[in-house]
Formats: C-alpha cells, sequence, structure tokens
C-alpha cells in the first residue's frame, strides 16, 4: 500500500507578538491559511526506515525528527520508505517543512494503523514546531501560544491571491530576535480579523491584515522591503509578508496575468475559492 500526500503550504493572514517568554520563544496571535501549494509525501511499506529527499538530502530534516517523536511516543520502531518532493520554497515563511513533518505522521499513523487522534498527533507535532501542528487540520485556524494553540476559523473566499517568493531566505530565529519592543497589546485581533473573513469581501479582509514580523525582517534581509514595493508597482496593491518571510502575498478581486519574467524562487496566481493555481513560475 503507497500513500500519497500533498502537504500544503500556509500563510499568515494576521501576526501579532505580545512579548518575549521565559522559555525563549514570543507568544503571539496569529491565523493561518491552508493555500494550494504543495509538496508531495510518498509513504510505502519497508523493512526499514528509509528517507529521501534531493531538494535537501542532510540528515536534519524535520521529518527525521517527527518520525522519531512518533516512534517515541509509540514505543516501537515504525518502518516505512518515505519520499519528498519539495515545491514549497523553503526558508520562505510558508511552512513548507512543518506541513511536510505533520503530513509524515498522518502517513505513518494510517500507514501503520496507529489510530491516534488528531489531538495526539497535534500535541506530538507542536513538540518538533511552533506551526506544526496547525498542519493536522490545517484550513483556516487562529494561533496563540507559540502557534499551537488553535482553534479553527470559518471564512469564505472569492478572490485569487498573488503569491511571490523572492531569493533572499528568511531566518525564523533571526527575524524573531530582530524584534524589538513595543510589542502589540493582546486585544480582540482575532475577531476582527474573523469578522473580516467571514465576509469574504476582498477590501474587508485586506484591512486586516497585518504582521509584526514585517519591520524585523525588512531591517535584516537585504532588497526584502525594494522587492516588496517593485510587486506593489507591478500588481498595483499591498503586499504583506506571510510568516518571517520572504515571501509575500497580495489578495485580487481578478487574476493578474502572468509577466513574461520574474526574479525570484515563485511567483503565482491561486485562486482560493476553487482551491487551485492559475498560473505559477518556479525557479
Ligand atoms: O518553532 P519553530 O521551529 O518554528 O521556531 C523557530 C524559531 O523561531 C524558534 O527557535 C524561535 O527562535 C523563533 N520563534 C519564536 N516564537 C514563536 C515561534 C518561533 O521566538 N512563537
Amino acid at each position: 500500500m503507497k500513500i500519497t500526500l500533498k502537504p500544503p503550504a500556509k500563510i499568515n493572514l494576521g501576526l501579532w507578538v505580545h512579548g518575549k517568554r521565559n522559555d525563549g520563544f514570543h507568544e503571539l496571535t496569529t491565523v493561518f491559511q491552508e493555500i494550494p501549494l504543495y509538496d508531495e509525501l510518498e509513504i510505502s511499506p519497508h523493512d526499514s526506515k528509509k528517507f529521501v529527499c534531493e531538494a535537501f538530502p542532510g540528515q536534519d530534516n524535520l521529518c527525521l525528527k517527527a518520525w522519531q517523536r512518533l516512534e517515541n511516543y509509540c514505543g516501537h520502531s515504525l518502518n516505512a520508505s518515505v519520499t519528498l518532493k519539495k515545491k514549497i520554497p523553503a526558508a520562505a515563511g510558508l511552512g513548507g517543512a512543518s506541513a511536510d513533518a505533520s503530513y509524515l505522521l498522518l502517513g505513518l499513523n494510517q500507514l501503520h494503523q496507529l489510530n491516534l487522534s488528531n489531538a495526539e498527533l497535534k500535541c506530538i507535532a507542536s513538540e518538533f514546531g511552533s506551526d506544526t501542528a496547525f498542519f493536522i487540520e490545517g484550513g483556516c485556524q487562529a494561533a496563540k501560544g507559540r502557534g499551537e494553540n488553535l482553534s479553527p476559523l470559518s471564512c469564505s473566499y472569492e478572490n485569487y491571491l498573488i503569491l511571490a517568493v523572492p531569493h533572499m531566505k528568511c531566518s525564523t530565529p533571526a527575524v524573531f530576535k530582530a524584534l524589538t519592543p513595543p510589542y502589540s497589546e493582546q486585544k480582540n485581533q482575532i475577531k476582527v480579523l474573523e469578522t473580516a473573513l467571514k465576509t469574504g469581501k476582498l477590501s474587508n479582509i485586506s484591512d486586516q491584515i497585518h504582521n509584526d514580523l514585517m519591520p524585523a525582517a525588512q531591517s535584516i534581509t537585504e532588497e526584502l522591503e525594494s522587492c516588496m514595493k517593485q510587486l506593489e508597482q507591478q500588481f498595483n496593491t499591498s503586499f504583506f509578508l506571510s510568516g518571517s518571510g520572504s515571501s509575500c502575498f497580495a489578495l485580487s478581486e481578478t487574476a493578474p496575468a502572468s509577466p513574461l519574467t520574474f526574479d525570484g524562487r515563485y511567483l503565482g496566481v491561486l485562486d482560493l475559492k476553487n482551491n487551485n493555481t492559475v498560473w505559477e513560475i518556479c525557479q
């Protein structure tokens, strides 16, 4: 039995940082939105543990950490052959590595008929990342704490997402380190964003998109700011940073045409209503 899964990318529609905690992480409020840009994970029975990822051949893949945590939780080895094909750009604030690792938990749960609940899988996932638990159920969810304290949000989209990933990569720890007080107060950020999301109206949603990490990411990432300005000129709309960057996105009522050239890692228009790709340039 071969299991093929499609771990999706995410964007952060809102991200407010409330302060630094004693454990070194930051307390935050965010809204994760799954988007139709996918990696591919193939999991099949095998007599040992085999993991192949051509794009990142090293042994420090988050999937291997997830696999080990799941074995520790179950108390026995979980052999399988796993092949990961990467499409989601790395170090871009799109959660690709987290999605792969969380989907590996889902796949191994299925392959070995472990019958673990989503609550258990989320708990294991949150041991190896702050946005990992989100991917167990995906969709649109509000998150608090480090990002693992989740609650589902209902939303409807009538619009398109323009997603751009410039050449430069952003290190999440470095961006959080560059963040300086004052921090955002804990207010009713989720309620306001949720109300806008429920209307499905582009102007309402765009008005509420916010990312406290943007100044820090721009301060340590050369050309990120100018790259975002260029995108704003090209598409005549505001762009927002996803997570700690460097990916940025805009919402649009219509699907803009594809440019002939693009200087970056990824540019695409995704149809959020029908959950598919209108066009994309991957390089
Ligand atoms: O948990 P994750 O591996 O995504 O976090 C990467 C790094 O980002 C952490 O080591 C920490 O430096 C920073 N971070 C943070 N507060 C969060 C999430 C991440 O400071 N809520």
